[in-house]
């Protein structure tokens, strides 16, 4: 399915300039909204509308009335709390100054997470293949600014539009401390959040042989999993898990030290 850009139903002059810069770097097309709904133009595009305001910017896959945007999400409530007793800086045995790779951004709220703990020493790298979501996160965690305290964790993380196992084949061995996955969960989450309209766009693949023995490659001290309590990734790809009671999703750790 195609990506066109268009502009809010009340377009300002700046956002319409926004709009067709971002048609020039995404190579793709710039449509006059014209005060159509968002129902309206999928209908005469036949695309996914991603949507310049003056605020932020939107995606609305085909199908879809309510927009994906750049919001930190869990990571606002997370960072409030002691971050060493974060369950996945804890089960990924981080420290402040190391490197981490999220082969599976989505929201980012993750790799926010992260990026506090491991401050301005450490490095850390997000890797999104839809290559709508890798941009309105890119846009967001350059822009957003709506909570000072995750200011500079947000800048911090560098965005990389790829399906994991490409850009991991890219990379020299253990050059990243931690390697983490968090693929989609094949069984659907009931609850409602910033990812449900890009859902169905997301990438639902699962772990594969290949993507495993590329992230033990490329970590140095470990490669953590996070998925659903009743995945049997966990003991296939021999992961150490940590259950959680009363959570929907547990992490596992292979610890390479
Ligand atoms: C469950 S979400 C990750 C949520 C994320 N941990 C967070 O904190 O917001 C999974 C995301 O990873 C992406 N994804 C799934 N498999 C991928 C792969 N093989 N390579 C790159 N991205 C992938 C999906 O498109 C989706 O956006």
């Amino acid at each position: 399915m195609a990506t066109i850009i268009t502009t809010a139903y009340r377009p300002t002059a700046a956002s319409a300039a926004e709009a067709e810069r971002i048609a020039e770097e995404l190579d793709i097309r710039f449509i006059i909204r014209n005060k159509r709904s968002v129902e309206k133009m999928h209908e005469d595009e036949q695309a996914d509308i991603l949507v310049a305001s003056k605020e932020r910017l939107e995606f609305y896959p085909m199908g879809k009335t309510e927009p994906f945007f750049f919001h930190p999400n869990s990571a606002a409530f997370r960072t409030k709390r002691p971050l060493e007793k974060d369950p996945l800086i804890e089960v990924s045995g981080l420290a402040p100054g190391d490197s981490f790779l999220d082969c599976t951004l989505g929201m980012a709220s993750d790799a926010i997470t992260v990026s506090q703990y491991i401050g301005s020493a450490g490095s850390i790298v997000g890797c999104e293949s839809n290559p709508d979501i890798a941009f309105i996160l890119k846009t967001g965690l350059s822009r957003y600014d709506a909570m000072p305290h995750l200011t500079e964790a947000m800048r911090r993380v560098q965005v990389v539009s790829s399906e994991a196992v490409d850009y991991l084949k890219t990379l020299k061995d253990n050059v990243f401390d931690v390697v983490y996955m968090d693929p989609m969960f094949t069984e659907e989450i009931k609850e409602a959040s910033n990812f449900t309209p890009v859902r169905s766009s997301a990438n639902m693949g699962q772990l594969t042989d290949e993507w495993m023995d590329q992230a033990i490659r490329v970590a140095r001290k470990a490669v953590v999993l996070k998925a659903h309590f009743r995945s049997q990734d966990f003991e296939k790809y021999g992961f150490e898990r940590r259950v959680r009671p009363n959570t929907k999703f547990h992490y596992g750790v292979i610890n390479l030290n």
